[in-house]
C-alpha cells in the first residue's frame, strides 16, 4: 500500500495528542479514536465520546516492539514469537501489565492489551507522537466499528478533534486478541489472523472462549457491533425458497443465491478475506436505507470465516461464548 502523508497533519495530530485531544485514524483493521495513553483526561474523553462504560479496557497502540517493556512486565516468549510473526499487524496480544500503566486504560485490571498496527497513516502518527496511543475503535459503543473516515465522522462527530483518513480499511474487522497472561494462550476474540495460523506459529494449542472469570473480555455485551436495523441470520438452505416481505434486503455470499431475481439482494465476496472487508460498510449503507430487515446468509463454518461468523453473530443479537467457527448456541 502507498500512502504519501501530508506531513504538518501528522505533525498537528501528535501534537493534539500531546495536548490532550482526540485523534481518530486509519488502522489497517478499523479506524480508532486516539488518545495519549498515559494523560488521565484524554482517556476520559475516549470514554465519554464513546458512551462506553469505564470498566472497559483499551488497548494501547506501540510504533515499535521495543516499547513493549514501557507497557507490559513478565513478558512471555510466546508474546515475542507472535510478536515476530504478526507485528506490525491485526494482532492484540493481553499482558501483564506495567505498575505504570493507568487504571482507566485497562479498566482496573492487571493486564493491558497492546498491538502495533501495520496502516502506513497509524505508524506515521505512533512514531510521530513517540508515546503508547489508547485506541478503541472510534464508534459509539456498541454499534458497528467504522471502517471508513466518513463513518467516523458520522459516528463521533465534532467530539474528535482531528480524523486521519488513511482510505478504507483492507483487514475490516478488528484485531484478533489472545490472551497471554495465564499458563495457556486464549483467543479472547476471533479476527483474520485465524487461530489455526496462530497455533502453527505457536506450537501449541490456544484455548477459545472466554472463562468464567472476571475478565472483561471484548464484545460480551450483547448486541455488539449491531447495525439499528433488525438483523437476523438465514442458512443458504432456507434463503433459496423463503418468501421474503417487502422491504427486506438479503446479503448473500454464494452465487446460488444470485439467481434469485424476485427479491433485494446485496452481493457480498465469496472469499472470506474480501467479504471483512466489505461487511461493515455494507451493514453501514444498509441501515441508512429503511429497510424493515437485514437478512444475512450464513458462511461456511470453516476458520477462515471464523471473524466473520463471531460478528455476524453479534450483529444479529445471537450471543455466543465464541467457541470454535459455529454459531450453534
Ligand atoms: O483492531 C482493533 O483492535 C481496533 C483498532 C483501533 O486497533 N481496536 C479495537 O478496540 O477494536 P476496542 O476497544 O473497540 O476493542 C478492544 C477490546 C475491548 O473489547 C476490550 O474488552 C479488549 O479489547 N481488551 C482490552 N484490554 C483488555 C484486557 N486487558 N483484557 C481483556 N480484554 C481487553
Ligand atoms: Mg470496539
Amino acid at each position: 500500500m502507498s500512502l504519501t502523508i501530508p506531513h504538518p497533519l501528522i505533525a498537528k495530530a501528535a501534537h493534539l495528542l500531546k495536548t490532550g485531544g482526540l485523534v481518530a485514524f486509519a488502522t489497517e483493521t478499523v479506524y480508532g479514536l486516539g488518545a495519549d495513553a498515559r494523560q488521565e483526561t484524554a482517556v476520559a474523553k475516549i470514554f465519554a465520546a464513546k458512551k462506553r462504560p469505564s470498566n472497559h479496557p483499551l488497548i494501547v497502540h506501540l510504533a515499535d516492539i521495543e516499547q513493549l517493556t514501557d507497557w507490559a512486565i513478565n513478558i512471555p516468549n510466546t508474546a515475542y514469537q507472535l510478536a515476530q510473526h504478526f507485528w506490525p499487524g491485526p494482532l492484540t496480544l493481553i499482558l501483564a501489565k506495567h505498575p505504570s500503566v493507568l487504571d482507566s486504560v485497562t479498566g482496573g485490571q492487571n493486564s493491558i492489551g497492546i498491538r502495533l498496527p501495520q496502516h502506513p497513516l497509524a505508524q506515521a502518527l505512533l512514531r510521530a507522537f513517540g508515546e503508547g496511543i489508547a485506541a478503541p475503535s472510534a464508534n459509539q459503543f456498541t454499534h458497528i466499528s467504522p471502517t471508513t473516515a466518513q463513518a467516523v465522522y458520522e459516528e463521533l462527530g465534532d467530539q474528535v478533534d482531528l480524523i486521519l483518513d488513511g482510505g478504507p480499511s483492507t483487514v475490516g474487522l478488528e484485531s484478533t486478541i489472545i490472551d497471554l497472561t495465564q499458563s495457556k494462550p486464549r483467543l479472547l476474540r476471533p479476527g483474520m489472523i485465524n487461530i489455526a495460523t496462530l497455533e502453527t506459529v505457536l506450537g501449541e494449542a490456544i484455548l477459545v472462549g472466554n472463562q468464567a472469570t472476571n475478565i472483561r473480555a471484548p464484545g460480551m455485551h450483547h448486541l455488539h457491533y449491531a447495525p439499528r436495523t433488525k438483523t437476523q441470520l438465514i442458512t443458504t438452505a432456507d434463503a433459496i425458497n423463503a418468501k421474503l416481505p417487502a422491504k427486506t434486503i438479503l446479503v448473500i455470499y454464494s452465487e446460488i443465491l444470485a439467481a434469485r431475481k424476485d427479491i433485494s439482494l446485496v452481493q457480498l465476496p465469496t472469499n472470506p478475506k474480501e467479504y471483512a472487508q466489505h461487511l461493515y460498510s455494507t451493514l453501514r449503507a444498509l441501515d441508512k436505507q429503511r429497510y424493515d430487515q437485514i437478512l444475512i446468509e450464513i458462511p461456511p463454518q470453516i476458520p477462515e470465516w471464523h471473524a466473520i461468523l463471531d460478528r455476524l453473530a453479534r450483529a444479529s443479537g445471537v450471543v455466543t461464548n465464541r467457541k470454535r467457527y459455529t454459531l450453534s448456541e
